[in-house]
């Protein structure tokens, strides 16, 4: 028997169904709210509002525990790799040997540009933001795949989304190239995911860049844990974009400019910013935490809506940064800074009582650096990881979600007034 809730409104009683999740979450349906009652439900922010079911991504804050269908992110993390866990997010389940390996062939297959598309890039600025470009480009990929806009079978959604999955990486370093006038260097398709990524980014004609295995497994790491995290906003973007019926490229484009925002995948720049402020002098570890407590700006890397205790992905992440400058025998100065601003704030009631503890950006902008990536760029390597979760969750709604995302609101403006000609206002 479904369990149900008592609100008691206007003196009248209705019952509100609970649905309840595999893991213990708990919603209350208000589904017919409105139809019984004439209320709506108020929530700024949505902060707790779920608009839908899902079963791809767990997340409980207060625990700090973070599962891909099920699976713990620091097994994935430590066994995985980036295009493995594109296709568990995507399709459910880990992949088999044949699975993966057919997977892998067809992202090499999807890897170039038609040549017109690429011609695209001509026409932004040198300066050009590289996540304009690559919004702008990956929803223009749509118009070279027309066949694929109406998606009627696994089979046209398997190829959709090998294909954005694939050319996102190719856009990504073109877009690269174009902002520092290089010429592109085309993928090359005897090469790994990641690897064939830096290729791109970094060799020049003639002088192929190898990058350490180090290197190349740090980048799937990074690409993996930014992989999906449930209804933040680029992916409630993705799905209410989807919710209309738009294609899948349009939609997963308008989870790019979603993104792009400072207090969300724009955080990673911010964080190199300060930390670079911090190193250049221009103030103190402290005075910069007491410039955030006077509320002036946000410690950047800092807070998360749904993560109350750490954020696992920050855990992974700060060992793996340790690790990898390590390994590559690089110092960098801004590991230290971050880690005497993290140890600072820990330990200051401001954070501690708001339960602020570091996100997934605080160190992951520290990895990419040791890769050369530049900071304009990390935003754009967060869509490139967050791309198999905004695919799968556009998938989810695909299938099994009938309505048009359409909320309500609270009107707040004038009652009533009469139209006044230019000429007596
Ligand atoms: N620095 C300082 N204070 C903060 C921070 C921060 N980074 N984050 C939250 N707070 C404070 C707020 O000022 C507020 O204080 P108050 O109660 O005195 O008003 C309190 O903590 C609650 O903050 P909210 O804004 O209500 O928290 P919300 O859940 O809406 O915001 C967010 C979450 C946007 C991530 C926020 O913590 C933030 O701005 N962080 C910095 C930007 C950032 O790192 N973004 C990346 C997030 S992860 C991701 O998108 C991949």
């Amino acid at each position: 028997m479904t369990k149900t809730a008592q609100l008691i409104i206007d003196g009248k009683t209705i019952e509100l169904p609970i649905v309840e999740g595999t893991l213990g979450d708990r919603a209350l349906d208000i589904t017919r709210l409105r139809a019984d009652t004439g209320f709506i439900t108020y929530d700024p922010g949505y902060v707790n509002t779920g608009p839908c079911k899902s079963a791809i991504t767990f997340v409980d804050g207060e625990n700090g525990i973070l599962r891909y269908r099920g699976y713990p992110i620091e097994q994935i993390a430590d066994r995985g790799s980036f295009t493995e866990t594109a296709w568990l997010l995507i399709f459910g389940q880990l992949p088999t040997r044949d699975q993966l390996s057919r997977f892998s062939a067809g992202l090499c297959a999807e890897e170039l540009l038609h040549e017109d598309l690429r011609h695209h890039f001509e026409g932004f600025p040198p300066n050009g933001h590289p996540m304009a470009m690559l919004s702008a480009i990956i929803n223009s990929l749509g118009c070279y795949h027309p066949d694929l806009l109406e998606i009627e079978s696994r089979g046209e959604f398997y190829l959709a989304a090998s294909k954005i999955i694939s050319k996102v990486r190719t856009i990504a370093a073109f877009s690269y190239r174009k902002s520092m006038g290089l010429p592109f260097m085309y993928p090359n398709p005897a090469l790994s995911y990641c690897r064939n990524f830096l290729h791109m980014m970094f060799s020049i004609p003639n002088r192929p860049y190898d990058p350490s295995p180090e290197a190349v497994r740090a980048l799937s790491l990074f690409l993996t844990l930014h992989a999906d995290h449930e209804q933040n906003c680029s992916c409630s973007t993705v799905r209410m974009v989807g919710s209309t019926q738009a294609n899948l490229f349009a939609s997963v484009s308008s989870g790019i400019c979603a993104l792009w925002g400072r207090l969300h995948g724009g955080a990673n720049a911010g964080v190199v910013e300060m930390l670079e402020h911090i190193r250049d002098g221009e103030s103190s570890p402290r005075e910069v935490l007491e410039m955030v407590k006077q509320k002036k700006f946000r410690l950047m890397g800092f807070g998360h809506r749904i993560y109350k205790n750490f954020d696992p992905r920050a855990k992974i992440l700060k060992r793996a940064a340790h690790d990898l400058l390590l390994k590559l025998g690089k110092l960098d100065e801004l590991m230290d800074i971050a880690m005497e601003l993290e140890q600072l704030a820990l330990a200051d009631p401001y954070f501690v009582e708001r339960k602020l503890y570091p996100n997934v950006d605080f160190y992951s902008g520290i990895i990419l650096r040791a890769l050369n990536i530049p900071v304009q760029m990390f935003p754009v390597m967060f869509a490139i990881g967050r791309m198999p979760g905004w695919i799968a969750h556009w998938y989810e709604e695909h299938l099994e979600t009938t309505k048009i995302h359409r909320p309500r609101q609270v009107y707040t403006g004038q009652v009533l007034r009469d139209y006044v000609p230019i000429d007596e206002r």
